[in-house]
């Protein structure tokens, strides 16, 4: 069985950039489990489907056609990797997310990732359910207002303006969604690691990881 190395975290904990770079140094694949809620929410939209409608939205999570490969991925045979990461989908996946059949839907979808020689999983409940058997399970934090600042910089490098306080707002909401939810909450993991990302740059949080995973 391939091992596996879970990332969880709060939005912009930079959660993605450091599973990317130490999938890399290992030669393992990886996970973006928020990518499959985005990829859902878009399906959601494009086949009207009320996001209220628990066991509706369910539906669309099992029977999504979707395909990743090195370029990105596709929905029914759409090019989308650059629509999944709007706003307005990040939002709506992030209100979809508390839908337990919904997350049930998506389990086995998520565990096929597992594969030979590794694979480094992020999102939000990979250490807790959907690999509870991790070889390796980091909790990464960072204060609210790093990732806001975070998120602000990215914004603007790409030409997109952007507002700290309203950044801010939107995190504490997506936080408070996170953490609040019923199903598959947002906590650290049993025998996870907690790291905060505040202080480090991604250099380091990559190193601390890799030194964890190698000791
Ligand atoms: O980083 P950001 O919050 O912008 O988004 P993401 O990691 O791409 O995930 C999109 C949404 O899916 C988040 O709002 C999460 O609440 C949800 N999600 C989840 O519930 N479980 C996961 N394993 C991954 C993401």
């Amino acid at each position: 069985i391939a091992p596996v190395i879970t990332i969880d975290g709060p939005t912009a904990s930079g959660k993605g950039t450091v599973a990317s770079l130490i999938a890399q140094a290992l030669g393992w694949s990886t996970l973006d489990s928020g990518a499959i809620y985005r990829l859902t929410a878009l399906a959601v939209l494009n086949h009207q489907v009320p996001p209220d409608d628990a066991l509706a939205v369910a539906q669309i999570a099992e029977h999504l056609d979707v395909s990743f490969h090195v370029n990105g991925v596709t929905l029914e045979g759409q090019e989308v990797s650059s629509l999944i990461r709007q706003e307005h989908v990040g939002n709506l996946a992030s209100r979809l997310a508390p839908n337990p059949a919904l997350r049930a839907a998506l389990l086995a979808r998520q565990r096929a990732f597992r594969r030979l020689p590794g694979l480094v999983a992020d999102g939000r409940d990979m250490g807790t359910i959907v690999f509870p058997d991790a070889d390796l399970k980091i909790f990464l934090v960072a204060d609210v207002l790093a990732r806001a600042e975070r998120r602000y910089k990215q914004l603007i490098d790409k030409g997109i303006s952007a507002n700290l306080e309203d950044l801010l707002a939107d995190m504490r909401e997506r936080d408070r969604r996170d953490i609040d939810r019923s199903v598959a909450p947002l906590v650290a993991a049993q025998g996870a690691h907690t790291i905060d990302s505040s202080k480090l740059t991604i250099d380091q949080t990559v190193q601390t990881i890799l030194s964890l995973y190698r000791t």
